[in-house]
């Protein structure tokens, strides 16, 4: 039986105005999935919207209209970007779907029952756009720590959760899991800042927000939009039914990706929860860094923000998706600008693959009228490059397992660039002039077009719309991960070369 992966994006705030750095978790979280998939793991990839809260209903007020019908209305945003951008996700979860608010209600029922939520009065300082609570050491300047924004002072009857109980089994599941949080920095950064301190218990529930998930046996409550949306992940699957198909199946989260500002609630409450609920806890949560344009935060009211559909519709989906997952060492901080995207889709797209692309099919075609064959007539460094290409699926998949997305590209591109080497010694055009090399230049073809085939195999998982390209021109069904290792017997029967990608001049 296939092993199973189950990999999470956080479910988003719906949002009229996305932007690239919203792309980054989904983009990276689709190339995984997809490499994954293709090495022949069940893929269950999640993601969804985050739909409760004071500022979504302020929102809908502010535009006339309940709350439900503007999420229903405003959500649709997300499902268009996620298409425009090839996201293979397999399940879209709402949190004001039916069966995630039962759920959501059924956790917090089992949990006061038992004693892990009991009711209090809140003190406190809270920050409406973040939905966080914050203590007075944790505010910067008096300021939400995240945002930069005002904290409002609020008193109300609450709910809390036994987070500070937990404190030491968090120590635990971090000293016994290495990889838990990563990158280290991220764990570091918890560590010393949330959990030495001491963890306090955590307000769950609040009675001045009124879109929200009613706490069923008290419905002057709703619950804390933060416990809300880390149940997303289990709701979806049929808990609070263990016995449910997909939660059976799929649960453990494998990993949750996430951006590095929330990382804080899914290492430690998300666990903390699911240790207090009994199940086990995700086997891996990483913090990815920002992506930011002129070393600060994207955003509308600075004027740098643009839709990502404006970037898809003038550069091409892969484009940005290379751009994305090729730019950052994946973990840390990136810049992002216009500039940068156009220089790296000229070096590396139409530079390095479009042009060796391009360049072999056509020989192919001007030489042997597409119809290649291997004459195994060998040159030494011709073992170099094959070679390369065996040792694509050990580097790749060392590379992935540890999410280290940009460098799996380098590795991948690295073999384009061998290629145009290749043709660079080889010499086809010389070739081509003795009709004594003939069979040395349909070789040397051969080469060509099976190590793009395999290293296509491969960029299906970061690339699919380039990669369904190639293999359309190549005319192969050898696309598969079975088909991963350089085959001396195929034969190719070429369709007409096209442009894979168009130079971008800069204005
Ligand atoms: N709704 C919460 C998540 C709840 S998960 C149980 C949320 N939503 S969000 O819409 O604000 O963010 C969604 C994702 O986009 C997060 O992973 C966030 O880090 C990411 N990004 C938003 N802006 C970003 C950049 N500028 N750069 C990279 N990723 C950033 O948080």
């Amino acid at each position: 039986m296939n092993k199973k992966f189950y990999i999470t994006t956080p479910i988003y705030y719906p949002s009229a105005n996305f932007h690239i750095g919203h792309c980054y978790t989904t983009i990276a979280a689709d190339a995984i999935a997809r490499f994954k998939r293709l090495e022949g793991f069940d893929v269950f990839f999640q993601t969804g919207t985050d739909e409760h809260g004071a500022k979504i209903a302020q929102k809908a007020n502010e535009a006339g209209v309940t709350p439900k019908e503007y999420v229903d209305k405003i959500i649709e945003n997300a499902k268009d970007l996620w298409a425009s951008l090839d996201i293979s996700y397999d399940y879209f979860i709402r949190t004001t779907d039916e069966q995630h608010i039962k759920g959501v209600q059924a956790i917090f029922k089992k949990l006061y029952d038992q004693g892990d939520i009991y009711k209090g009065e809140y003190k406190g300082l809270y920050c409406t756009p973040c939905e966080s609570f914050w203590t007075n050491s944790q505010l910067i300047d008096g300021k939400c720590p995240d945002c930069g924004r005002e904290v409002k002072e609020v008193t109300e009857e609450a709910y809390f959760f036994r987070l500070s109980k937990y404190q030491d089994k968090l120590i635990e599941l971090y000293d016994k899991n290495p990889n838990f949080i990563l990158p280290l920095t991220r764990k570091n950064e918890l560590v010393n800042n949330f959990i030495k301190p001491g963890l306090e218990d955590l307000c769950v529930s609040r009675t001045s927000v009124k879109w929200g998930i009613l706490v069923d046996f008290d419905p002057s409550h709703v619950v804390y939009v933060w416990i809300d949306a880390l149940s997303n992940y289990i709701t979806s699957l049929g808990y609070p039914d263990e016995d449910a198909p997909l939660f059976k199946k799929y649960w453990p989260a494998d990993i949750h990706l996430v951006g590095k500002e929330i990382t804080r609630f899914h290492a430690i409450i998300w666990p903390a929860l699911l240790m207090a609920l009994g199940i086990d806890t995700p086997k891996q949560v990483f913090g990815h860094g920002w992506l930011v344009i002129n070393g600060g935060k994207i955003s509308k009211s600075l004027g740098n923000y643009k839709d990502p559909r404006e970037y898809i519709d003038v550069y091409g989906i892969d484009a940005v998706r290379y751009f994305v997952l090729r730019e950052v060492p994946f973990g840390a901080d990136g810049t992002f600008s216009e500039e940068a995207l156009i220089n790296r889709t000229n070096a590396d797209l139409v530079n390095n693959l479009g042009n060796l692309f391009n360049r072999t099919v056509s020989m192919a075609h001007k030489y042997f009228n597409g119809k290649i064959e291997n004459k195994d007539v060998l040159e030494d460094y011709d073992k170099s490059l094959i070679d390369s290409v065996n040792d694509l699926d050990k580097i790749l998949n060392e590379k992935m397992d540890g999410l280290k997305i940009n460098e799996a590209l380098e590795e991948l591109f690295d073999i384009f660039r061998k290629c145009n080497k290749y043709i660079d010694e080889a010499t086809p055009w010389v070739l081509a002039k003795d009709e004594e090399k003939k069979d040395r230049l349909e070789t040397v073809l051969y080469n060509l077009l099976e190590s793009i085939r395999v290293a296509t195999v491969y960029l299906q998982a970061y690339l699919p719309d380039t990669a369904g390209k190639i293999f359309k021109v190549l005319n192969t069904d050898k696309t598969s991960y079975e088909f991963n290792t350089f085959n001396k017997d195929n034969k190719y029967n070429l369709n007409e070369p096209i442009h894979l990608f168009d130079r971008i001049e800069v204005k």
